[in-house]
């Protein structure tokens, strides 16, 4: 079983996010900061400015001449914008790779990753979540506990999978009874160590058991419906989509009704190109 050294040990080797990325995640956390503040911590990566002037240029922001400075780029786009944007950028580079142990290919975590979030904010608006892009990031980030265990899922593959077929458990029980913690407390300390808001740690936490939330359960619940969705509609099928309990009743609770799901399932769009 692994111990909570060795996880702290696992959690420490995962890269921690760039500087810059840290120092503009405060910049936004905190309510007093102005654009110009961001556009100064922005400005000192260059592949973050490339980035910020590309989406800030591209025809989504309908913006009829050339933004060619990260400041006018910060006030286009908005800080809800970039937050989600340098997440999307650090987690990207994290998970599109291959996560054996949890049977998933290269690519396919980053796919369910940021399939779960586009889901998640869709819904977000359905039931008039005010915070859409909070529900984004979430959606993003719930499984980054996979990368972290992936080397020990890996090696108890055999006995996690036979614990499912043989107890009837989801997969993240077995994986919590054979290993000592499953993906879901694991990514919220990545996400605690990674200084996130605490209603992202709380939703990645409880993205598989919501009513377990003790902060934003809404925000949770989102979180755990897209991510059924997701694995419905075959996104991201490893083996954590093993006997994977949707819990109905945390969609009376957010305010969303069969319909809205189903009108969800149907406007999932194709992948949008992330080169980033
Ligand atoms: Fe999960
Ligand atoms: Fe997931």
């Amino acid at each position: 079983m692994l111990s909570l050294e060795m996880l702290v040990q696992e959690i420490d080797s995962v890269p921690p996010l760039p500087t810059t990325v840290t120092r503009a995640l405060q910049v936004i956390e905190d309510r007093e900061s102005s654009a110009k503040e961001l556009a100064k911590v922005l400005a000192e990566d260059q592949s973050i400015t490339a980035t910020l002037l590309k989406y800030a240029n591209s025809a989504y922001y309908g913006v009829s001449r050339t933004v060619s400075t990260v400041s006018e780029a910060t006030v286009i786009l908005g800080f809800t914008t970039i937050r989600s944007m340098l997440l999307t950028a650090s987690v990207h580079k994290l998970v599109n790779r291959e996560i054996s142990g949890y049977a998933l290919a290269q690519g396919e975590l980053w796919k369910h990753s940021i399939q779960c979030a586009m889901v998640a904010k869709n819904l977000a608006k359905k039931c008039k979540f005010p915070q859409v892009e909070q529900a984004f990031v979430a959606g993003l980030i719930h499984d980054i506990g996979k990368v972290v265990l992936n080397n020990y899922v890996g090696a108890q593959y055999r006995e996690i999978i036979s614990t499912v077929e043989q107890e009837h458990i989801p997969f993240m029980e077995a994986e919590k009874q054979i290993l000592g913690f499953n993906h879901a407390e694991v990514g919220a300390r990545l996400a605690l160590k990674w200084n996130l808001p605490e209603d992202l740690v709380d939703a990645i936490a409880h993205h598989h058991s919501p009513r377990g939330s003790e902060r934003n359960s809404k925000l949770t619940a989102l979180v755990h419906v897209a991510d059924a969705i997701c694995l419905m509609l075959g996104f991201g099928l490893g083996s954590d989509g093993l006997l994977y309990p949707l819990d109905e009743a945390v969609l009376d609770m957010v305010g969303l009704t069969v319909e809205l799901i189903e009108e969800a399932m149907v406007e999932v769009q194709e992948l949008p190109e992330f080169d980033i």
